[in-house]
């Protein structure tokens, strides 16, 4: 049989998943689909979504709730020749290589998933339902304010009009709506049923290591308000000479960082609210946390030691390029690739960080102390940076970040220590020991 590796790790190469998405309009189908996503494809699985919505759009761009009655023949017409198209378009996809394919819809009935398995199935990919299903009007009517009353479909409209109008847009649903294997006759199916956001989870006929890793990550999303609060070492001995990697101690800027560090935090909290701090295993992280209220839980973990630097540790860009000049350019060629000798790409760190990532997904409001490479990583999954993109975005010294995911995208606010430092951001092609990062791009 034919391996492939990838951030998920190896799996037969033919591979290829549909998640079909089954539920009530505005019950978190997109989000969910957005979020598995955004964690493949920053592990390099290639995925993409297609959402019927979309496709339904370009001929019913404003449609009243009447149109999804199903006594609405032409409605139920165009919605179908809507789900078709994105159906189509997505076996196109998947033939060019696509690994995971999300069908976002509300694919509400036995008939519409009979029609949608078999389609799909008949190319040969696997399909795995999964059910979001809430029955908690309060979080409903919030979603439907939150997100739909500024969706296309009601461009200009009046929000309490257009709240109305979903409402009522639901109730058409609610009329001809199963939920998967209610009637029992849909246990052959794979899924996944998400009740109430997580409070309950049913899983059905889970079959190999993708499904059950999609499955798995799906169960640790919530929704509960949070942040995600990131900061670099405070500069560090290395730094100041423009050294890579090493295990050096804080220069006297740094130790200053570190004392400022809790009321920075505070300011961004917006409260004395704890936050659970995780620091990498090396000194110049766990000197800069060690002035943090001592409420605050502190972990330190080895997955967030910075990119091992293999042979290059210790040196400066200088003697790197002088001493390995073909290393050097092949960095600066394929940046997330390149793999120091005896040491690690940024490809590596992604995968070591993958525990990380589902850790955070299940948490609530932790403060991450790492180092350059490593916080490029976290967010880049985080604000959707391409591979291309993440390892030369520019990170400053002395700089909190705080990181809110909403429904669609995460928010990010930066706080400044007003603490000089040295730059450690180098440039394409670059060796100077501290420059200043190009203006585009910077955090
Ligand atoms: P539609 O069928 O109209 O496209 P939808 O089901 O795709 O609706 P979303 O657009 O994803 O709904 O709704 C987003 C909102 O749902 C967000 O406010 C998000 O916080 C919330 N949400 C996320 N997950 C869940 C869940 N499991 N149950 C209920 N709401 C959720
Ligand atoms: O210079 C500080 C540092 O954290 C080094 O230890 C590490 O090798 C480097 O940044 C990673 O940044 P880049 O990938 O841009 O070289």
């Amino acid at each position: 049989m034919a391996l492939k590796i990838n951030g998920l790790g190896i799996m037969p190469e033919d591979t290829r998943i549909c998640v079909v998405m089954v539920g009530l309009p505005a019950r978190g189908k997109s989000y969910i689909a957005q979020r598995a996503q955004r964690y493949l494809k920053w592990l390099s699985v290639p995925a993409a979504t297609f959402n019927v919505g979309n496709y339904r759009r370009t001929n019913a761009p404003h449609p009243p709730a009447n149109f999804f009655d199903t006594n609405n023949a032409e409605g139920e017409r165009q919605r179908r020749a809507a789900a078709d198209a994105a159906i189509t378009d997505m076996l196109k996809w998947f033939k060019s290589g696509g690994v995971v394919g999300i069908l976002d819809a509300t694919n509400s009935t036995k008939e519409r998933r009979k029609w949608v398995l078999e389609r799909i199935t008949s190319e040969g990919i696997e399909v795995i339902f999964v059910e979001s299903r809430c029955d908690d009007e309060e979080l409903v009517m919030a979603n439907i304010r939150d997100v739909k009353t500024s969706s296309p479909d009601y461009v200009g409209q009046d929000p309490e009009q257009a709240t109305l109008d979903f409402r009522e847009r639901i109730r058409n649903y609610e009329k001809v709506y199963k939920s998967i294997n209610e009637d029992k006759d849909e246990d052959h199916l794979t899924y996944l049923k998400i009740m109430n956001v997580g409070k309950q989870v049913f899983i059905n006929r889970i079959q190999d290591y993708l499904q059950s890793r999609v499955v798995y990550f799906l169960m640790n999303l919530h929704i509960r308000p949070r942040s995600v609060w990131l900061s670099r070492h405070g500069e560090s001995m290395f730094n100041l000479d423009g050294r890579i990697g090493g295990d050096a101690k804080l220069s006297h800027r740094g130790e200053e960082y570190a004392r400022k560090l809790p009321e920075l935090v505070r300011e961004s909290v917006g409260s004395d609210r704890p936050l659970t701090v995780w620091t990498s295993t090396l000194k110049r992280t766990i000197a800069t946390a060690r002035h943090l209220p001592k409420h605050y839980n502190q972990l330190q973990w080895k997955a967030l030691d910075e990119l091992d630097a293999g042979v290059c540790d210790g040196l400066t860009y200088q003697e790197i390029a002088d001493q390995y000049p073909e290393d050097f350019a092949a960095r600066d060629e394929d940046k997330y690739n390149y793999r120091y000798r005896g040491g690690e790409s940024y490809r590596d760190v992604v995968i070591r960080l993958e525990p990380i990532i589902m850790e955070l997904e299940r948490s609530e409001d932790i403060l991450i102390i790492s180092h350059q490479a490593v916080i490029r990583c976290i967010y880049a999954y985080f604000m959707q940076k391409t591979q291309e993109d993440s390892p030369w975005v520019p990170v400053p010294l002395h700089t909190l970040m705080k990181l809110t995911p909403r429904a669609y995208g995460t928010e990010l606010q930066t706080y400044k220590a007003n603490i000089k430092a040295v730059s450690t951001w180098r440039g394409k092609g670059s060796t100077a020991k501290h420059e200043d990062p190009s203006p585009e791009g910077g955090i």
